[in-house]
């Protein structure tokens, strides 16, 4: 593997980075150049995105949404399931046209799946036309990486380290003025047995809270509304570092600075989620009455063959408490289907627990082997026939549980985010509630990112229906 030269490790790392931006400037600045930046999977590749849009603005691209005409393309993957992989790939077998029709394009891969040692080897191999790739913690590089190529350095393919630096002050261009990410740490320890993202994002690093807290400060007084805090698993921040505040006192901090907004976060981990944050939320009205508790499986056998670190009696146990004290929180929740060894019985626990919990919303996936973890090598697969079944039974139960959770809404009125045009329902507007709940609406003056009281008229499992009320 072509791994890159670190070729200037005495210098800080920010500064670095502002070096070789600036050099990228001094090349294509002023040449009304473009970059397209193209986003897969979660939303802490999102959140990424919008920094390698910072960073190519402070480079000298203006930001486009068309690859055709893009003098730089970046594409930001995931790998979390085969699919994404997929479709990472087939779209960038179609920018060949593109490098076909312009020599000088640029094209760079990152996120999750040039992380893995065998996707870079293959898109080295069988997509001569990729410049270089990198890492989601190798983000900061990327001016050097493009000012290298763009002066003759041969195509390079990062894997990332294990361990590496958490490095603030990357510039950043939101897609929204009312809505921002911000990560609160990177990485994951957990290693569940399926999963991929501890062997792409490495270990846990927290940012310090008070780096946090600027950022937050600053989106609120720039007006932002809904501000999300990322992290693979927030309950765990601050875990082994040197400073002495854990998630809920960093909510607690966050959640104290004055103004109209509200904070949501994702993603939770059972086994790490406390008391004291489902009290600190119960406390503060600028936390959002949302909880995304991922539970996998109902199964407490599966879950350990998962390596999840909590019985299905435990989870239960922390969601009896969330319903106890934030009575009015929309749930919801991930599951994986047809896991390794999944029987029946283990599947029909799972339907249970979605009875007795009521989920507002359920991410359901099919289980996906992945390259290098240990359920890719577990026996008993279950069959394709049995996956589909076990996946559309899920579905309609979670659709009959939705739609009656939802018909409670009828005739009651929120305060909802104003999202611009719905794109499935003409001339009705999306709005959000406050536990990210779809309620569509018409209003002549409401403008995106307003807030908008809307009483609910009629509902679906998916979404509600409503009208503005002044
Ligand atoms: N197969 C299917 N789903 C997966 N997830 C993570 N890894 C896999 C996999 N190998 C799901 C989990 C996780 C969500 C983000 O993606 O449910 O919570
Ligand atoms: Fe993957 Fe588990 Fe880490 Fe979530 S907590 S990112 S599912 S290893």
């Amino acid at each position: 593997m072509n791994k890159c030269i670190r070729i200037s490790k005495e210098k800080p790392v920010p500064e670095d980075r502002k070096t070789y931006a600036d050099a990228v400037f001094s090349l294509v600045g002023g040449k009304d150049y473009k970059c397209f930046v193209q986003t897969f999977g979660c939303q802490q590749n999102e959140a990424d995105s919008e920094r390698i849009a910072g960073m190519a603005a402070e480079m000298g691209y203006s930001i486009t949404d068309k690859p055709d005409e893009a003098d730089f393309i970046v594409v930001n993957t995931c790998a979390v399931r085969e699919h994404a992989e997929k479709k990472a790939l087939s779209l960038i077998g179609q920018y060949k046209h593109c490098k076909n029709n312009k020599k000088e394009l640029v094209i760079a891969v990152c996120g999750c799946m040039p992380s893995q040692e065998h996707r870079a080897d293959e898109i080295k191999h069988k997509y001569p036309y990729v410049d270089f790739t990198f890492g989601t913690s190798d983000l900061y590089m990327l001016p050097e990486l493009l000012y290298r190529r763009l002066s003759g350095a041969k195509r390079t393919f990062i894997i990332p380290e294990d361990k590496p630096p958490v490095v603030e002050d990357i510039p950043v261009v939101r897609e929204s003025n009312y809505r921002a990410w911000v990560s609160i740490m990177y990485g994951c320890n957990n290693f569940c047995s399926y999963c991929i993202v501890p062997y792409v994002r490495g270990r846990e690093r927290s940012r310090h809270p008070d780096a946090i807290e600027a950022e937050v400060r600053q989106l609120i007084a720039e007006g932002y509304k809904d501000i999300t805090l990322l992290g693979q698993n927030v309950n765990s921040y601050g875990r082994g570092c040197d400073f002495d505040c854990d998630f809920a006192d960093l909510l607690r901090r966050l959640a104290s600075i004055e103004g109209d907004y509200k904070l949501h976060f994702m993603t939770s981990h059972p086994k790490d989620a406390t008391k004291k944050l489902i009290d600190v939320m119960a406390e503060n009205e600028h936390i959002a009455r949302q909880f995304h508790l991922p539970l996998q499986s109902g199964s407490s056998e599966i879950l350990r063959k998962m390596n999840r670190g909590y019985t299905a009696e435990k989870y239960i146990e922390i969601l009896d408490y969330i319903k106890e004290k934030l009575p009015d929180a929309t749930l919801s929740t991930d599951i994986i289907v047809a896991f390794p060894g999944e029987t029946e019985e283990d599947f029909e626990k799972t339907l249970e627990l979605l009875e007795y919990v009521k989920y507002d919303m359920v991410f359901s996936f099919i289980y996906s082997p992945r390259n290098g973890t240990p359920a890719a090598k577990m026996e008993n697969v279950v069959p394709d026939d049995v996956k589909a079944d076990r996946m559309r039974r899920l579905l309609d139960l979670q659709t009959r549980i939705a739609d009656s959770l939802n018909a409670e809404c009828l005739g009651k009125t929120y305060r909802v985010i104003c999202q611009g045009q719905s794109k499935n329902n003409a001339g009705m507007l999306e709005g959000r509630t406050e536990g990210n709940k779809i309620l569509l609406f018409a209003s002549e003056t409401a403008r995106d990112g307003d807030y908008v009281n809307v009483k609910v008229t009629k509902t679906h499992a998916y979404a509600l229906y409503g009208e503005e009320v002044k």
